[in-house]
Order: structure tokens, then sequence, then C-alpha cells
């Protein structure tokens, strides 16, 4: 209504006055696809909008037109320790060192994606807010920082970018309004989505790990049947899963709340009971700095207040590290929160992301997971994995399991069915190179391919083996080595396979095979990034330097890509 309430003179005048760019060059550094998703949002947007868009991710940007941009938008997500993705690694690079240029006269703006319950929460994004600054550039609407529930937050910031460019004399000659024409629904695309979950049959759940294992890995089978959902090789599932109940009780009892009392759970005001609330919309299992600095106000324990002192960041860094709600019930009594409270105070419960194990190729309106149990001991109690130990002990088949489709642009294989194809994988990492072989079975790729999986046992923590027999029979699968690190008296792990096969890999390398890594992020894909640089130094003949050039330059050409968690 608004749009057609516009005065017909505003679409009349012809702006005489100096025009703003009218071009937007979009850059997005993005690991699991979302920064990626929301970036292409924002381009159709701003074509809409009449703007002329280049929507690329950092990388594949070639550095020497940064000076001719207009309008910067920058979508960037922040992992681990606040590292930037794989595919803003250089670009932030470049950005940040000696031969970045002076950029007065652009105009930016940054939208940055994280979890509050790391220590540097959307790091990444806010250097590059600075940075743009820094060089001359002009904010031209704030940076907005996200959680976890990005959805509302990513939605206001691409609203204020797209009304601050309107506002710009350049878009006085964009068609006005036609952004509510912007993006129609691709032909065939589903109506299930993040906001919008496919409630999927259980049609399967088995234990892949052997009688004596110590540890258990469910092979989920759900049916797409009915949904329209589609994926493709590389592409992750989002699952929306329930707390622990025992949890849920502890928290309840301990504040002698009434489980049945109505809280809000939607931002429409929808309402659940307290118990069903704390079992699927809110999250309990961890705590974060903002969650602490609120819970203040209800706590007559001086110790919190004490806690959440700028002057007591490690002590709270220290605090929050694998604690939960009732830890924090317990350790900073008495509280005067009430049940109404939990709707200000926690965060949503996110959906958990797994990468797909299964080509619906091969299985149609099928999608099949790997997932393992998470359970260990902090602080004195045991603690469980939210959606895997859900998984494990309370999904049977016949239930229902809310998800979604997640694409992971970043990671496919390649688009030649003759290229060759290394894959790393230990534990769960090799779930997407079921999917991967398992398409290329029923493509009749003729591409060689290569698997290094490890895992600890070979008795019973083999998942799978019997797919990559049949798959080595089939010539699907070229080569397979394993590295079982607890069979043997010095552990062995895949990439100490790869470095024993690094004359052959290397060679693999140079014939074009793009190499794929999937699984464990802080020490597995590290020590494998480590291997590759050495394999690459003393087969290529290269110094430490050119190793690591070459390497990047296989990042920048989509060669090397990593699914890492
Ligand atoms: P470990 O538990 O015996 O140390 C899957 O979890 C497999 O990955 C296990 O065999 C595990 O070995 C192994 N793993 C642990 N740390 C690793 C690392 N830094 N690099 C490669 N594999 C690792």
């Amino acid at each position: 209504a608004a749009i057609a309430e516009a005065p017909a003179t505003a679409l009349s005048v012809v702006p005489a006055v100096p025009q703003g760019p009218k071009d937007a060059t979009i850059l997005f550094g993005s690991q699991t696809g979302n920064a990626q998703r929301l970036a292409g949002r924002l381009a159709e947007k701003l074509k809409a909008q009449g703007f002329d868009v280049t929507l690329s991710a950092m990388n594949k940007f070639k550095t020497n037109k940064l000076k001719e941009v207009g309008y910067l938008f920058i979508l960037a997500s922040t992992h681990g320790e606040g590292d930037p993705p794989d595919n803003a690694l250089t670009f932030y690079e470049f950005l940040h060192g000696k031969r970045a240029p002076k950029l007065e006269g652009m105009k930016f703006s940054v939208l940055a994606l994280g979890d509050t319950s790391y220590e540097f929460f959307c790091k990444t994004g806010a250097d590059f807010d600075s940075r743009l600054a820094e060089l001359g550039a002009e904010r031209i609407v704030d940076r907005v920082d996200c959680d976890v529930d990005f959805e509302d937050a990513a939605a206001g910031w691409l609203a204020a970018v797209s009304g601050a460019v309107s506002a710009a004399p350049s878009a006085a000659a964009a068609p006005q309004g036609a952004a509510v024409l912007a993006s129609p629904a691709a032909a065939g695309e589903s109506e299930y989505s993040r906001s919008n979950p496919f409630m999927a049959e259980v049609l399967d759940s088995l234990n892949l790990n052997g009688r004596g294992s110590d540890r258990e890995t469910r092979h989920l089978e759900l049916s797409l049947e009915g949904s329209g959902l589609t994926y493709a090789p590389g592409d992750a599932v989002g699952v929306y899963a329930q707390n622990d109940p025992a949890l849920v009780n502890d928290i309840i009892a301990l504040l002698n709340w009434d489980a049945n009392e109505k809280v809000v759970t939607g931002k429409a005001g929808e309402t659940s009971a307290l118990r069903e609330a704390l079992l699927h919309h809110y999250e309990i299992t961890v705590l974060t700095k903002p969650l602490l600095e609120k819970a203040v106000a209800f706590s007559g324990n001086a110790k919190l207040a004490e806690l959440v002192k700028p002057e007591n960041k490690e002590e709270l860094k220290a605090y929050l590290n694998g604690r939960d709600l009732l830890d924090l019930l317990r350790d900073f009594a008495p509280w005067t929160l009430k049940a109404a409270d939990v709707a200000n105070l926690l965060r949503k419960l996110p959906p958990r992301l797994y990468s797909i194990a299964s080509s619906i190729e091969a299985h149609p309106e099928e999608v099949h997971l790997t997932i393992r149990k998470v359970e260990y001991e902090a602080h004195g109690r045991d603690r469980k994995g939210v959606c895997s130990v859900f998984v494990s002990e309370r999904l049977q088949p016949g239930d229902k399991l809310p998800i979604f489709i997640q694409q992971n642009p970043n990671f496919k294989p390649p688009v030649s069915p003759e290229t060759p194809v290394i894959m790393v994988g230990p534990g769960t990492g090799v779930a997407p190179f079921r999917a991967f072989l398992e398409e290329r079975e029923e493509s009749g790729a003729e591409g060689q391919t290569w698997l290094f999986y490890g895992d600890r046992h070979f008795v019973t923590d083999f998942l799978y083996q019997t797919d990559w027999q049949r798959m080595l029979k089939d010539g699907v699968l070229s080569k397979l080595d394993v590295a079982f690190s607890r069979d043997t008296e010095e552990k062995v792990y895949v990439q100490h396979r790869m470095l024993e096969n690094g004359a052959e890999l290397y060679k693999w390398l140079e014939n074009g095979a793009h190499v794929y890594v999937c699984g464990d992020e802080k020490h597995m894909a590290h020590d494998v990034q480590s291997a590759l640089l050495t394999i690459i130094g003393q087969y290529g003949g290269k110094s430490p330097e050119d190793a690591a050039a070459y390497l990047s330059a296989l990042q920048e050409q989509g060669r090397y890509q990593r699914d890492v968690y």
C-alpha cells in the first residue's frame, strides 16, 4: 500500500543533481552458505532498485577493481577463534595489508554473522567494517552483528541498506517500488525452509558402530516425500532438535516454576507451556556473555555482577566454557527469575547442521545423515550434545523430525565428471563423500577418486565400510586409505596416510584434482592442511611461501574446499 500512495511526482522527477553511484558490489565470505544466501537476497533487492549489481565471493573478486566501486556491501561470517571463512581469506588479507587502496568516495555497509557464545563474536565483519572506514570509505548503514538466530537482524540490515541507497540521488532513476517484485521463488522451489521446516518422517535409524565401540554414530534415513525438497552433494540438513527432558525438569524444579505456565515462544506472541518452551524453543545448554549480563538483573548474588565486569573478562570466559543454564542457576542463587522472563533471557534453540550423506539420485525422496552422539563430562556433570543425543536416544522410526535443506555452494564436487577428486573425511566427516560417490555411481562419472578415512578402531568404527567396498569394486572409488588411530601403539591419522602417499597425491594435484576436507576443524583440518603444504613443498620442490601460494591458488579456484566444524 505504501508504494501505491507514493506521490506521482516522485516518478516523474528527473534528477538534474549529481548522480550517486549506480553500481553496487556485494561481497560475501561464507562457510556454511548463510552469508552467501543473504548476499543473494541483497543482490535481488538492489537489482530491483535499478542498480548494476556485482555479486561475488570475496576471493573471486578482482581487488584491482576495488577503487572503482561506488557502493560496497560486505556480508561475512566468523569462525572458531575469530577466523574469516575460507573464501574470504585472501581478500581479508589484501584489505588489511599495505597494498590496500584508499577508498574515499566509496560508500559501504557490513553485515556480520556470528555466535555470541564465542569470544570473538562477529570479528571478521567488525574488522572489515573498521578497516573500510580507515581506508576512507563512508559507512552509510551501521554494521549489524547477528547471533546464531540471524534471520530478523539480517532482514533489518537488508531493509536499511535498501532504504539508504534509494534515498541517495542515484536511485531516483530506479523504478520506485520495484523491490516488491524482486526474487520470485525459482520454479519448483519447495515451500519449506529454515523458518518453515518440513516434518520429515524417520525411515530408519541405525547405529553404524559395532558392538564394543566407545562411540555411537547414527545413520538416519529421512523421507522427503511430498516436500518438494531436493539437494545436491555437499549440501547440509538443518535439524530442529529437542533439549534433554531431564535437564528441563531440573531447571524447572530448581526455580520452583510451574511447568504448565504459558510463556512466550514467538515474535507474534505465540505461547507454549514452560516445559514445552524449554524443550523445543530455547537454548539451555550454552551460556553466552549477553545472557549472563541480562541475568544479573534477576540474581541476588553479587558474584554474578562481579563476573560480568569488563576487568573480569578472563574469568567470565573460563566460566562460560562448558557450562549450561542449570550451572548458572545453581551457581548464582538466589533468583528472582520468573518463568515469563525466559523469553527475554534465552536465545532461540538453533538448528544443527549435518552434511548430507546421500545422493538423492541414489535414494529418491530420501536424505541420509550421519550423526555421532556427543557425550562428555565437564565441571562435575555429564553433558549431552542436544541434537545427537536426541537423535540417538529419543528419535524412533516413524517419528517426524523438523528439517530444512541448507545449500552449501562452497562444498561442491567438480563440474566435470573427469576431474580427479581427493576426499579427506575421518569420522562423521566422511558423510558428504558418501553423497559425492553415490552421485558419481549414478551418473557414471569416470574421474579418479581417492578417499582418506580414519577413526579409532577398524573393527567397530569403520563407517559405511560395505559402501566403500562396493564402490571400490565397481570402480567409483579408485583408492581408499584408512587410518585407525587406536589399533596400534603409535597414533595414525589421515594426514599420515596422505604424507605416506605424498608423491602420488602431488601428481593428482598436478593432474587437476580437487581436494575436499570434511570434519573437525581445530585439529584434523588444520593438520591436514599442514600435510598438504608439506607434500606440495616436498614433491613440488617449493619453498614454504610458494607451497602456501600454490594451496591458496587451489582454494581460489575452488579446487580446495572444506566443510569443517
Ligand atoms: P583419536 O581420537 O584416536 O585421537 C575420528 O574422530 C578420528 O579422528 C579418530 O581416529 C581420532 O583419533 C582422529 N583424530 C583426532 N585428532 C586428529 C587430528 N589432529 N588429525 C587427524 N585425525 C585426528
